[in-house]
């Protein structure tokens, strides 16, 4: 089997400017109330003037600082989004300067949708060698630059931000038996290319989404229980993309998931696609609750349709 990766410390940032659900009402057809009720959401972050690569990078420095590892020895830098600020150079190179990483680091873009924070924790275990054990996994979008401020369907939901994590090859930790999947349907979630003869937006069918959701959860968290050889019991944390609080409360009571080990901060990020995962783990990194040993399941999914999961551990600073 092949050598695992353990966490070892999270970083993240989310720009200044809140943005509430009453200010959205000033724009557009909508209330506090829907959108309490429908989602879970009450305030999100948006851009003003701060760029893609300002957020990934000051989430990324603050994993690096609190790891503080050599960065001669990371093995991988990877960014997920589905859209950084240019279409070329890749955020990750642009961080390989700005973090000014050794030029052999494999710095490189990923995109899985909402699904990316476990497809990058999935490749960098792979990349990963005895000599250059650490890897840094940045999740970072700004979707508010993507949304249509006339459609209410999208526009309420999504937010900006950006999380990060490094990761350890560590001698005894278990390989993160990731389940990564992937579905083909550009009709339910999409966002046109930059060569669009229109503005692209996102444009979602929120009902079939959230059909898709509710049953690729379950699933996909019993594939990596089976993989591992391991029961719900013996995991610690659930940490779920947050898209709608009603379809993690959904997942809770369809699975018999005990509430509190399931973690929810959607009321005040909203929809911030794949830097949700890690935007959460650091939460709970600052408040003392990714103690050594602590096992976490952890499951994305979104546009593609894409999903992914995987159970990763807490681990110390020591590789
Ligand atoms: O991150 C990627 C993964 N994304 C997801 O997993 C999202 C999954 N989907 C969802 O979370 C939900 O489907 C939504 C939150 C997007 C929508 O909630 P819903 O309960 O499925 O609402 P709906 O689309 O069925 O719309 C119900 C009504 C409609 O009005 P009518 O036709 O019944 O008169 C909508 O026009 O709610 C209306 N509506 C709104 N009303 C006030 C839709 N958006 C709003 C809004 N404010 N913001």
């Amino acid at each position: 089997m092949q050598t695992g990766i353990k966490l070892i410390s999270t970083g993240a940032y989310l720009p200044e400017k809140i943005v509430t659900n009453e200010d959205l009402s000033r724009i557009v057809d909508t209330s506090d109330e829907w959108i309490t009720k429908r989602t879970g959401i009450r305030t999100r972050h948006h851009c003003v003037s701060e760029t893609h690569l300002d957020l990934a990078a000051a989430a990324a420095r603050q994993a690096l600082e609190r790891a503080g590892i050599d960065k001669a020895q990371l093995g991988a830098c990877v960014v997920t989004t589905v859209a950084g600020d240019k279409v070329t150079p890749s955020c990750a190179c642009m961080l390989q300067a700005a973090l000014d990483l050794p030029e052999l680091t494999p710095c490189f873009d990923l995109n899985a949708a909402c699904a990316g924070f476990p497809y990058a924790l999935r490749v960098v275990q792979g990349l990963l060698t005895d000599e250059r054990p650490y890897g840094l996994v940045v999740s970072a979008e700004v979707l508010s630059r993507l949304l249509d401020f006339t459609d209410r369907s999208t526009c309420v939901l999504f937010g900006d931000g950006a999380g990060a994590a490094v990761v350890a090859r560590q001698e005894g930790a278990e390989d993160i038996h990731a389940v990564l999947g992937s579905r083909g349907n550009d009709q339910v979630l999409c966002i046109d290319g930059a060569w669009a003869d229109h503005t692209a937006h996102v444009h979602m069918e929120g009902q079939p989404v959230f059909k898709f959701a509710v049953n690729i959860i379950p699933s996909c968290i019993e594939d990596i229980l089976r993989a591992a050889g391991r029961t719900l019991e013996e995991v610690d944390l659930v940490v779920m993309h947050q898209a709608n609080e009603r379809i993690l409360d959904h997942v809770v009571s369809r699975m018999g998931l005990p509430p509190e080990k399931v973690y929810k901060n959607i009321a005040h990020i909203g929809n911030i696609s794949s830097a949700c995962i890690p935007v959460a783990l650091n939460e709970l990194y600052e408040a003392g609750r990714l103690t050594p040993g602590l096992r976490m399941l952890c499951v994305g999914f979104g546009g593609g349709l894409t999903w992914g999961g995987c159970l990763i551990e807490m681990g110390g600073k020591e590789a």
